[in-house]
């Protein structure tokens, strides 16, 4: 089976590497020329565990290829995955314009019958789009199906994610369409994967309904948090006692400065677009929205407090990136503290092990870029544990303590213990304990 990944994002790059390592015969298409040298070179241009290893490989062996020349891809391919961005536009809704793009070259290249599937996430009704622009747009009369197969990857576990998936969701109208697409993944079949066949309509809400979904969970155990915090209760008793209960679960219940990624933060929005566009106004997930941006400005609040007054003092940011074990650092809360705190004129010092050079691009040039967290303390008035990467987990305190110039600590992580960092002198703080 020939198939075409058009997007090297994120998504379009992992799902290409994954299905080639499946046996399948796999091209990644992207516009951008740079991008497709620096992959066919063996540059991987996002930071994402085992997917070198796994590029280089199905490179090795033939079975992965790069290119720009979009048109030949879609000749040569029975499936043709669109993987490109679907970026918000200012209001929360989704800009198309890169998928309705791809379907007017899909059109102009249909050379036989193909099944042409949404990777990236897209609004309800972007089928039916797809199918609209292909049939009117098309040059010879082929026939073809569109289907909806949205991603659940994590960054940072990507890989794992693809290869070790909760379920698969394939949504089409046709039988044909699911009988390729499962037999793409049948490899997963026989690890008995779950798949949930379905419309396309209904696959397109799985997705945003998912990522809401996870939103919420955030968004509420955040504003326990907050009450615990007024309440003088422990959050994480609180979040384990839950998660117990198995009808809640225990994932997604760890309070903090809120979601960021290129995912939630702008699914989220979406959904509430798509909902108003329904003529439905979903409050709860206004809602939800509404206090992941507040929970960022309670935490500038939380180290206003720790420091008294933020003018003229020095902050030592930990972590940058939305998550650990990413580069990314699109809609990153500590990127977000960062500038509010800038704006308060505190001079900022920060280390990230993957994210510096990302963040330096959107922050002011006056940020001070540290060789690794003892670096960021010495001199500071505070310290702002902002991302749980691991070499912050276990970090020789009574060192931090006598290189900062106030013995500071605000963790939005929770990732120390509250008792035993005061009695070793810190005036420490966290979220909901
Ligand atoms: C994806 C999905 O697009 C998004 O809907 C989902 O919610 C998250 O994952 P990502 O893979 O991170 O996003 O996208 P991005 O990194 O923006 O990559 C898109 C790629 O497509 C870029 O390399 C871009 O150059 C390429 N592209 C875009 C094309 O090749 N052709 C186009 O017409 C537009
Ligand atoms: C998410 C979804 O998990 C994935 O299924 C979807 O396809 C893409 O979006 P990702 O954006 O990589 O994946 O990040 P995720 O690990 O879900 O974390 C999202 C954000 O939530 C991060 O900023 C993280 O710090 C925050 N988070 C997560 C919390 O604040 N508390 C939690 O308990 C869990």
């Amino acid at each position: 089976m020939h198939v075409c990944i058009v997007g090297t994002g994120y998504v379009g790059l992992v799902t290409g590497a994954c299905f080639a390592d499946f046996g399948v015969d796999v091209v990644c298409v992207d516009k951008d020329a740079e991008k497709i040298k620096r992959l066919i070179d063996g540059e991987i241009p996002i930071y994402e565990p085992g997917l070198k290893e796994l590029v280089d490989k199905n490179l090795r062996e033939g079975r992965l290829s790069f290119t720009t020349d979009i048109g030949g891809s879609i000749r040569s391919s029975l499936v043709v995955f669109i993987a490109v961005g679907t970026p918000p536009r200012g209001d929360g809704s989704t800009d198309l314009r890169y998928v309705e793009e791809v379907s007017r070259t899909i059109a102009s290249n249909l050379n036989g019958y193909k099944v042409i599937v949404t990777k990236s996430t897209v609004p309800v009704g972007t089928g039916r789009l797809i199918e609209k622009i292909v049939r009117e747009e098309r040059k010879e009369e082929h026939l073809f199906d569109v289907a909806s197969n949205p991603e659940f990857l994590r960054e940072g576990s990507a890989v794992e994610d693809f290869m070790r998936p909760d379920r698969i969701v394939i949504g089409a109208r046709n039988e044909q369409a699911v009988a390729i697409l499962k037999d793409l993944y049948s490899p997963l079949y026989l690890r008995d994967t779950p798949f949930v066949v379905t419309d396309i309509e209904t696959a397109e809400i799985i997705k945003y309904a998912s990522n809401a979904f996870l939103a919420t969970k955030i968004s509420f155990i955040n504003e326990i948090a907050n009450l615990c915090e007024r309440a003088g209760a422990d959050v994480h008793t609180v979040a384990k006692a839950m998660g117990l209960d198995r009808r809640i679960g225990p994932k997604f219940l760890h309070p903090g400065p809120g979601y960021g990624g290129s995912c939630l933060p702008k699914d989220t929005m979406a959904l509430a677009d798509i909902a108003g566009k329904l003529d439905y106004r979903f409050r709860l997930m206004e809602a939800v929205i509404d206090v992941n941006r507040e929970q960022r400005n309670l935490m500038v609040a939380k180290i206003r407090r720790s420091v008294g007054e933020l003018d003229g003092t020095t902050i030592g940011l930990l972590g940058l990136t939305f998550k650990p074990n990413t580069d990314d650092i699109r809609e990153s809360p500590a990127v977000d503290i960062a500038m509010s705190l800038i704006k308060e004129n505190a001079r900022i010092k920060a280390f990230d092990p993957a994210g510096m050079e990302n963040a330096s691009r959107v922050l002011p040039e006056t940020v001070t870029y540290c060789k690794d967290a003892y670096d960021v303390a010495e001199g500071c008035d505070c310290l702002v544990i902002a991302t749980e990467w691991n070499q912050f987990r276990k970090l020789d305190m009574d060192r931090i303590k006598g290189l900062l110039r106030r013995p500071v600590v605000v963790d939005l992580r929770n990732i120390y213990d509250p008792n035993r960092m005061r009695e070793m002198g810190f005036d420490y703080a966290s979220v909901g304990r």
